[in-house]
């Protein structure tokens, strides 16, 4: 398993449902990679590409974008944490709001999901965040707190898993919450649970190149989650660079 202390940030890439291969060559001729090597800079492509770009890459590190909660068995269609782990992957995504609401996941489902990969030496990042219903009704807190507590799965460690608060309506809105509110959600998922004191937290929603500074120089935020902006090599560039 990647020795997640070696960092100080991580700059992480989720490509959703985009790119191809001509796609993946162009990006990696592209990007160039941070000197600053304490940078984990990790790209989290279709699970189709997750072969070709971890036979391509440089000096980064790959990610899937999901896998499923269970080991094996009859469940036509899903990719184990076997499966990631035969590909070499090292970090995978779980419980991303996009897999909540369209695909009906559920927290003990992203639990399993994360024990699983965990038993793989492959790293879970759990998304987290509040709807804007929830931020609206002053909820925001209790929701995480119920997120974490049931999506974390008890072998969960700070050396094994990464947090990623991504407030849903922060997603692909180029809104995002005032850096004083970022760094105060983090520093509860930190502080309420003494389990989570160590954790890297990182955030995502609307990071683009000209904010990643301010966010990610903040005191409780270890990185980014980056969606939109991460599939465009001079803007990713930027964002890993800065
Ligand atoms: P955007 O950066 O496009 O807002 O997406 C964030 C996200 O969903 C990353 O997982």
């Amino acid at each position: 398993m990647i020795k997640l202390d070696n960092f100080s940030s991580f700059f992480v890439a989720n490509w959703k449902l985009n790119g191809n291969f001509k796609f993946i060559d162009q990006f990696i001729t592209e990007i160039s990679l941070p000197q600053d090597t304490t940078k984990c800079v990790v790209i989290c492509p279709t699970t189709i590409h997750l072969d070709y770009m971890s036979k391509n890459k440089t000096k980064f590190y790959v990610g899937a974008q999901n896998v499923s909660q269970h080991k094996d068995g009859a469940f036509t269609g899903e990719i184990s944490a076997d499966s990631l782990s035969d590909l070499n992957v090292n970090f995978c995504i779980v419980g991303h709001s996009e897999r909540r609401q369209f695909f009906f996941e559920k927290n003990e489902d992203i639990n399993h999901k994360s024990e699983n990969l965990i038993k793989k030496n492959i790293i879970p990042i759990v998304c987290v965040g509040e709807t804007l219903e929830d931020k609206e009704k002053g909820i925001t807190n209790g929701i995480l707190e119920e997120q974490l507590k049931k999506s974390i799965p008890i072998s969960s460690n700070f050396q094994n898993t990464i947090i990623a608060y991504e407030p849903v309506w922060a997603i692909g809105t180029g809104l995002t919450p005032t850096n004083k509110e970022i760094n105060d959600t983090h520093s509860f998922i930190r502080e309420h649970n003494s389990k989570f004191n160590k954790f890297k937290i990182i955030y995502g929603g609307s990071v683009k190149a000209n904010n990643v500074n301010e966010i990610t120089s903040l005191l409780n935020v270890d990185g980014a989650l980056i969606g939109g902006a991460s599939l465009k090599s001079d803007e990713f560039t930027k964002i890993i660079q800065d």
